[in-house]
């Protein structure tokens, strides 16, 4: 089979991206073994990495070194596996199955599931502040403060704050749109900064449509999982379908129904190659990128 550019470059991504994550975590063997083992657990599960490889896309689009690149991706990783291992708690979603095996909380227990996803918060940022490259420490600092101002309560824990509050309730669509940007967009627009400033060709001209461009494919995101709750399998999805439904979670689905949710992820898919016409090579693999986010099954 022929592959294209993209899926090798996709491939080595994912690749790097993985190592990362388990080198940066303490052994299996060390005090407390039954958190660390849990950790490793969480973090070694096949997630997509797309929020790594939106970092990688970023960079490389202007010239960044994927050597450095590579620990900003494997930070924002790290955060994206704490925010579902707390997601799939009881006192949240209440899920027993992520990425095809039993949430962290079901294999181990509720505590430590808390406890995992608490560790690995610190260790993203101690990835970044700690890589060892030859990245400034000014853009050091500046990735710090976009990942945890996007994984803050102005950012995704504050958009989980609202799916909470909402359960059971009938929003707006600009209401939900805001519950969506901030519980998915957010981290997603961290992950194409903290990539794009690795890049020595990136400057301020392409902030605002690389931002526009992340906000569109990061809240398309979360419209294609609501639709794939919707129509997909538990097999197919890797974690239990028709969840939004049965918990009474408002979603664009449950809003708008499940044709004009699927035309809504094209006009955002649409808006985002717009977008991205304006940045150089028209996006590069960020346009792959959307590609894949608008036409996945899982
Ligand atoms: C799931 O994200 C949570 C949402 C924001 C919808 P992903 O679908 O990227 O999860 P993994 O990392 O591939 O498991
Ligand atoms: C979760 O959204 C977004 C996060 C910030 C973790 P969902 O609750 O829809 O994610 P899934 O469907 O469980 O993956
Ligand atoms: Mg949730
Ligand atoms: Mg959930
Ligand atoms: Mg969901």
């Amino acid at each position: 089979m022929i592959h294209s550019a993209f899926d090798q470059w996709r491939s080595d991504v994912v690749a790097r991206v993985n190592s990362g994550l388990t080198d940066c975590l303490p052994d299996e063997s060390v005090i407390p073994k039954t958190l660390h083992q849990a950790m490793h657990y969480a973090i070694k599960s096949p997630g997509k990495r797309i929020r790594g490889l939106i970092a990688c896309a970023s960079g490389d689009l202007f010239a960044g070194n994927i050597a450095q690149v590579i620990h900003g991706a494997v930070a924002i990783e790290l955060i994206h596996a704490y925010s579902l291992v707390h997601d799939d708690l009881p006192s949240m979603d209440d899920d027993d199955l992520r990425r095809g095996q039993p949430t962290v909380h079901a294999a181990y227990d509720e505590a430590t599931a808390l406890l995992v996803g608490d560790a690995l918060q610190p260790l993203a940022y101690n990835v970044l502040a700690n890589q060892s490259n030859k990245l400034s420490s000014e853009t050091r600092l500046l990735q710090i403060d976009l990942l945890s101002a996007a994984s803050g309560s102005n950012g995704m824990v504050g958009g989980q704050a609202i799916d909470l509050a909402q359960i059971g309730t009938t929003m707006s669509q600009s209401e939900l749109e805001l519950m969506h940007s901030k519980k998915t967009g957010a981290l997603f627009t961290a992950s194409a900064e903290i990539g794009a400033i690795c890049g020595p060709e990136y400057n301020q001209l392409f902030e605002k449509q690389l931002k526009l461009y992340a906000q569109q494919i990061g809240l398309g995101f979360q419209v294609v999982d609501d639709i794939l709750d919707a129509v997909s399998s538990t097999e197919i999805l890797g974690k239990s379908a028709g969840k939004d439904l049965r918990d009474n979670k408002p979603t664009y689905v449950t809003l708008l129904g499940l044709k004009r949710a699927k035309q809504v992820a094209n006009e955002l898919a649409e808006l985002a190659e717009q977008t991205l016409r304006e940045l150089p090579r028209r996006g590069g693999y960020l346009s792959d990128i959307a590609s894949l986010i608008f036409n996945r099954d899982y």
